[in-house]
């Protein structure tokens, strides 16, 4: 039968039963979301489960330099490093840098070779050769025979007519040329404008394999070594680096008259961790005990105050992770800058954080509680590093979601200590453990840890950058530390920083001492740290619990968004976890158990009469659950009574779980559906947000269908009391609601009663944008609701509201203010205008 004949035949229903409300309505959904679902598999999720195809690996080669990894004969010691960025166009249109470098550094093995990361240096010429050997603490070197570039592997080669003498130190000259590219990699530029007139700064992005792009080094994060850094640049603009500027003078070097500024060595640290800028910003500064924190922007941000809120929360952030770690900052000073031009969110550079435009800086009147809130989080995740990466540094890449995972998790405790009335940490959940719950629930998903020969080239390291490494790895270090408890944690933490300091780690060190605080401390666990986290850790996925409540049985199974799909990647542990359980029942915590086989029988979880059960207690663990019917319907009763019992973090769970078990056809579309409708009770955000998330995917799914009306009612008269409710708390839209997470509810509200079509809504949006258009030097629209507001009334307008949207972008000096309009730009309704 066509698709055509079923749809009508739903409709017709939703029309007989449409005095009957929204259960009609949830009823229809589900029967079309299933027609829609068998109608067209890849519309599932957006995502193709296919298995990547192996990446091809080149014909291998015994030449050590057609390796992409370092042999383990040389070990850096000290460089001393000069650069000069010229920050104006050379004849040829380029910008460049020159500058030089000596390394010293030890002989580990005896060895005719030395290899050195290099990578586009136009490199001087010394006689026939790239480089100057001479002797350091030991003998004079063997002359050097040959070198050249390695292109592919990134190389400088440099062979010996002898050998070096392992044990003794040599040093390692060379000079060279780079361009100073808008490539937002190595020593790169970064533009921006005054007015008509454009600036240049020269900036650096290293991480993960660019600091070969600015100077020969072995840059690899075990080659650590101490840094003499000197920058040369124009009078008038200011040098920054990790270390503190210890010198600074005027000289003349090739005719040219130039200020030359000089920074106290480094600690022992990576390449990958190091930094060069040099520009015309200002700064303001603070002191936090004995260090120095300063905050860098473009004049006009430091002028209008816009560093301010950066510098506030800086002070406490450090001083918090001081007592979390249980070990004193190891520098003397903190600088964060803010670039107009930077590809990540921001780089924990060793005491020189680089950020975007939008991580660092805050106006009071242009920016959001969301922009505040990455603010802070971003400034705590790069400052936790600062210990965690910088400090004490993974060996290889292939641990890199250990660096990145754990500053992902403790951003979230820098932030709260900030800020704590903001209630921070539970958005975790919503954040990272839903957010990557989707990824990670594919077929095509990976584990968190990769093996050390697995990651060579640069593109493959790159790749590690994501979702997994980051937020999964966030949420599973976040289920240790609640079983293990904060205390023990920390405690295995301080003695792991400790014992590490100044060197390299793999990710089972962390391991061993997180063992030693639980043997410490007398914590029971059913079995080592090693042993539970590794089924986390080594297999990707994650496990569905199902409990039964009317037989205490529990079962687990690994979780696939795709029924269907097929996991070809295998598992030593066959897709089984140690699950904690934190749970309660009807309202009443329960002490705390563990599910260790594929089965096992809780006999607590069984229930009689009118009580529920609901596990992962806010959602610390890295699972979903499933409930028996029975369970269900009771959560279902309580939700609709009184929804309060249940912690707000689980209510939104219940949502999210029960729409990603119904897309993984474990439960019914309908049970999904059915978790919604006690949302007009609701007024806090993390339901809402779970809710309108899994929602969005039916719009998506709804939006040229038939149903997608009957889809706007139930979702109209769903939000309408939430509407009504932030009218009233806010003074009929005159005040801000006073909670963080309550600003952000009120922008739910706003958005979704705009868009389900409430007319008071649509009334106030648009009346806010005119006021704006009349008087545009006077935006009437706080902050906080300036994206859905802008987008709202942009839908609902024509080509005047969207022209002075386009208008008002253009002039936006503030990064995040023009983010805002830019997107919203994208609202409108007018395929003309969306062309444009
Ligand atoms: C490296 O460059 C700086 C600045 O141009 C210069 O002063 C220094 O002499 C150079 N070092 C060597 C060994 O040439
Ligand atoms: C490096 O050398 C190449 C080839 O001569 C040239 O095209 C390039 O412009 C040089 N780069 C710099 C920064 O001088
Ligand atoms: C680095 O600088 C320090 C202090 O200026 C100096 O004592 C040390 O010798 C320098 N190291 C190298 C390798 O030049
Ligand atoms: C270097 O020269 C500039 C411009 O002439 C001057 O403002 C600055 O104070 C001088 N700096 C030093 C360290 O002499
Ligand atoms: C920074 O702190 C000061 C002093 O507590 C306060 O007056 C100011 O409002 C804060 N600024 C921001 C942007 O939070
Ligand atoms: C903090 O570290 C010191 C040694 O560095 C140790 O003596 C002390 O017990 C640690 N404190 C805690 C709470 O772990
Ligand atoms: C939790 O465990 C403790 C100690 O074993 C026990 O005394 C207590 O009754 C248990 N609580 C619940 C709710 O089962
Ligand atoms: C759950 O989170 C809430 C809010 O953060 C907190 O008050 C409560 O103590 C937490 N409960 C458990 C069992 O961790
Ligand atoms: C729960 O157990 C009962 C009794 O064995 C069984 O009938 C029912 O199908 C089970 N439900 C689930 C969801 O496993
Ligand atoms: C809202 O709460 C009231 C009382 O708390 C309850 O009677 C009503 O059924 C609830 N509405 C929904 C849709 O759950
Ligand atoms: C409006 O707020 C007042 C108190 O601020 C409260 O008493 C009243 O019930 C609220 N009305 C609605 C419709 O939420
Ligand atoms: C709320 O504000 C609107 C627009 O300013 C106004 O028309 C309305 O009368 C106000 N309502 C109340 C209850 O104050
Ligand atoms: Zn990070």
């Amino acid at each position: 039968m066509g698709k055509g004949f079923y749809i009508s035949k739903t409709l017709g229903i939703v029309g007989i039963v449409v005095g009957a409300g929204a259960v009609a309505t949830i009823i229809a959904l589900s029967v079309v979301y299933a027609q829609e679902k068998s109608k067209n598999v890849s519309t599932e999720d957006g995502q193709t489960t296919t298995v990547k195809p192996p990446t091809t690996t080149p014909t291998p080669s015994n030449e050590p330099w057609d390796k992409y990894r370092l042999p383990d004969t040389l070990q850096p010691e000290t460089y001393n490093v000069f650069l000069w960025p010229r920050l104006q166009e050379d004849e040829h249109g380029m910008y460049i840098f020159t500058g030089n470098s000596s390394v010293v550094f030890r002989c580990v093995k005896e060895t005719d070779l030395i290899l050195i990361h290099s990578n586009k240096l136009n490199l001087t010429t010394f006689g026939e050769h790239h480089a100057k050997l001479s002797a350091g603490d030991g003998p004079a070197p063997p002359s050097i025979k040959k070198t050249w570039l390695q292109v592919e592997t990134q190389f400088l080669v440099v062979q010996l007519n002898g050998k070096l003498t392992a044990g003794k130190t040599y040093e390692l000259f060379t000079e060279f040329r780079g361009e100073l590219a808008d490539d937002l990699g190595g020593f790169y530029r970064s533009e921006y404008y005054v007015g008509q007139v454009k600036k240049v700064v020269a900036t650096t992005q290293m991480q993960p394999t660019d600091a070969r792009k600015s100077f020969p080094c072995f840059d690899e994060p075990a080659m650590k070594a101490i840094f003499n850094i000197t920058l040369i640049h124009d009078h008038g603009t200011v040098a920054l680096s990790n270390g503190m500027d210890i010198e600074t003078v005027n000289t003349t070097i090739d005719g040219v008259e130039v200020t030359q500024t000089k920074f106290a060595p480094t600690e022992k640290m990576s390449t990958y961790l190091l930094a060069f800028i040099v520009s015309d910003f200002a700064s303001i500064d603070a002191m936090e005990d004995n260090v120095l924190i300063r905050i860098w922007a473009r004049r006009e941000a430091i002028a209008e105050g816009q560093g301010q809120y950066a510098l506030n929360v800086t002070g406490p952030i450090l001083k918090f992770f001081e007592k979390y770690y249980n070990s004193t900052y190891p520098l003397s000073k903190s600088d964060q800058i803010a670039l107009p031009d930077f590809n990540a969110g921001a780089m924990e550079n060793w005491g020189l954080i680089t950020y975007r435009e939008t991580a660092l800086l805050y106006d009071p009147k242009m920016s959001s509680n969301g922009n505040k809130e990455r603010i802070a989080t971003i400034i705590a995740h790069e400052l936790a590093h600062m210990w965690f990466g910088n400090l004490v540094t993974l060996k290889w890449w292939n641990d890199l979601w250990l660096n990145e995972g754990f500053a992902s998790y403790v951003e979230y405790l820098g932030a709260d200590h900030a800020e704590p009335t903001w209630g921070v940490k539970d958005l975790i959940v919503l954040g990272d453990v839903h957010r990557v719950f989707a990824v990670d629930a594919l077929a095509s998903s990976h584990p968190l840890s990769s093996r050390e020969d697995e990651i060579n080239k640069p593109a493959q390291i790159s790749e590690l950058f994501d979702a997994i490494s980051y937020s999964k790895g966030a949420a599973v270090l976040r289920m240790l530390s609640e079983f293990l408890t904060e205390r023990v944690f920390a405690q295995g933490l301080s003695t792991y920083l400790n014992e590490f300091k100044f060197k390299n780690t793999v990710y089972t060190d962390l391991w061993d001492h997180l063992q030693k605080a639980v043997e410490a401390t007398g914590t029971s666990l059913p079995h080592r740290v090693h042993d539970i986290m590794n089924r986390w850790v080594l297999q990707m996925g994650f496990p569905v619990v199902t409990i039964n409540t009317s037989t205490g049985l529990l079962s687990q199974r690994h979780f696939l968004l795709d029924p269907e799909s097929v996991v070809d990647r295998p598992s030593e542990f066959n897709y089984e976890w140690y699950v904690p359980i934190k749970w309660m029942k009807t309202g009443v915590e329960q002490n705390q158990t563990w599910l260790l086989e594929k089965t096992a029988t809780v006999n607590e979880m069984k229930t009689t009469g009118a009580e529920w059960i609901v596990a992962n207690l806010n959602v610390t663990g890295y699972y979903r659950v499933n409930y028996d019917m029975g369970n269900w319907e009771r959560l279902l009763t309580q939700l609709s009574s009184n929804h309060q019992v249940i912690p707000v973090i689980n209510r939104a769970q219940l949502i999210d779980d029960a729409f990603n078990l119904a897309r993984a056809t474990i439960v019914d579309t309908t049970l999904a559906l059915r978790t919604t409708k006690y949302l007009s009770n609701e007024t806090e955000y993390m339901p809402w947000e779970s809710a309108l998330d899994n929602l969005d995917y039916f719009f998506l799914m709804f939006d040229r269908s038939e149903v997608y009306g009957p889809m706007q009612d139930y979702v109209r008269k769903q939000v309408e009391p939430l509407f009504e409710h932030f009218k009233n708390i806010t003074n009929n839209w005159t005040k801000v609601p006073s909670g963080h997470t309550d600003q952000y509810n009120q922008v739910n509200a706003i958005r979704m009663a705009c868009s389900s079509g409430v007319k008071s809504c649509l009334d106030l949006t648009t009346g806010w944008y005119k006021q704006w258009m009349q008087n545009p030097a006077n935006n009437p629209i706080h902050p906080n609701l300036r994206t859905t507001v802008y987008c709202s009334a942009i839908a609902a307008g024509g080509a005047a509201e969207w022209d002075f949207g386009l208008k008002m972008f253009l002039a936006a000096s503030i990064a995040t203010e023009a983010d805002k309009l830019r997107s919203a730009l994208a609202c409108t309704k007018q395929p003309w205008l969306l062309n444009r």
